[in-house]
């Protein structure tokens, strides 16, 4: 009879520490996320040396609490995965130093997990496994991106964007309407104020693009959030027709790539996936297009956390990719 194999990951590249205990690479045993929004919220955006401090100062803490939550013994653990790429250097540093010094004392492999691949990987810990090829959308506070892949190591990236991050376009234009940091939730939350439904006053800004364009670009509706708060138009109209224009340039892209790739299966995650009006919109692309999508169910597993890592992780350990002496870390994948 096969055993049980028990793994670690560590996720530590941007503002959530997080560990979690993860059976087969499908199963959470136990997770911990601990979140660092309270320390940069005055910022409204992640600071990258608050960042390093606090992981430090919490992944200790982080790491008994998955422990004790799992019940089990350190030493039953296989394998310990980290993130090491891509990310805040510093923090990526950390993460990784504790998973070596982990995997040195219980004398287990350490294995090197690409962040954005993880979050593709996500899906698993619900059940669903994703078959060759898919597409795989990125939507986070650092990335909005769509990946071709068409095996486990093969995976291209066929868009990006030009200019920030979905999650970062959330973040600044909360920051103008002097909305809460993180700015998804609170502008997703202001949005449903709004129960009229006329035209987006954003759309003109998706008029012209190219047909074959599939870059995403968000720093032009960052600036015309500027200039309609300036004429006074009324915030919750505002980020109705923000997220409105954002959300109809993630689906045109989306078809596009499906239409150039011929692939109709998507597995999308990210922070911003978090978002229920993305989902349902993404839902009735799903429906209307004949793709098959994907997305983690829990909004939890959407965002950055350790069981995605050990997730990922697995099917390196299975495969005996490892880290040996050549752990290192980079903010680029
Ligand atoms: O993947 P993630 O947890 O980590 C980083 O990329 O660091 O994504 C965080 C991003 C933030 O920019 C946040 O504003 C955005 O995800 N986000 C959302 C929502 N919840 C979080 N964006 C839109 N709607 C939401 N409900």
């Amino acid at each position: 009879m096969k055993s049980d194999i028990y793994g670690l990951g560590i996720e530590t590249s941007c503002d959530e520490t997080s560990m979690a205990l993860v059976k087969n690479g499908c199963q959470i045993i136990s997770m911990n996320i601990y979140s660092q929004i309270k320390e940069h919220s005055p910022f409204r955006g992640v600071v990258p040396e608050i960042a390093s401090r606090s992981h430090l100062l919490k992944i200790q803490s982080v790491f008994n609490k998955v422990i004790a939550d799992s019940g089990m013994n350190p030493g039953r653990i296989s394998y310990a995965a980290v993130t090491n790429r891509p990310g805040l250097v510093g923090s990526l540093m950390i993460g990784g130093q504790f998973a070596k010094l982990f995997s040195l004392v219980y004398n287990i492999p350490l294995v090197c997990v690409d962040h954005v691949k993880a979050h593709l990987f996500a899906p698993v810990l619900e059940g669903y496994r994703p078959e060759y090829p898919f597409l795989g959308l990125m939507l986070s506070g650092g990335n909005s991106s769509i990946y071709k892949l068409d095996s486990f190591h093969e995976m291209e990236k066929i868009s990006d964007t030009s200019d920030d991050a979905l999650g970062e376009a959330f973040d600044k234009a909360a920051s103008i309407l002097s909305l809460s940091y993180p700015g998804g939730p609170s502008i997703e939350k202001k949005a449903q104020e709004c129960n009229d439904s006329g035209e987006s006053i954003f759309t003109p800004l998706l008029r012209d693009r190219p047909r074959d364009d599939m870059t995403f670009s968000f720093s032009g509706i960052k600036t015309a959030v500027l200039r309609a708060h300036q004429k006074k138009n009324h915030p919750a109209v505002i980020c109705r027709d923000f997220q409105n224009t954002v959300f109809e340039l993630v689906e045109r892209n989306l078809k596009k790539a499906a239409a150039l790739t011929g692939i109709r299966r998507i597995v999308a995650s990210g922070g911003v996936l978090a978002n229920q009006t993305l989902r349902q919109r993404l839902d009735l692309l799903a429906r209307t297009e004949s793709l098959e999508l994907i997305y983690p169910e829990k909004t939890i597993l959407c965002t950055d956390n350790g069981g995605m890592v050990a997730a990922l992780g697995y099917e390196q350990f299975i495969r005996n990719e490892i880290c040996l002496n050549d752990f290192s870390v980079s903010s680029r994948r």
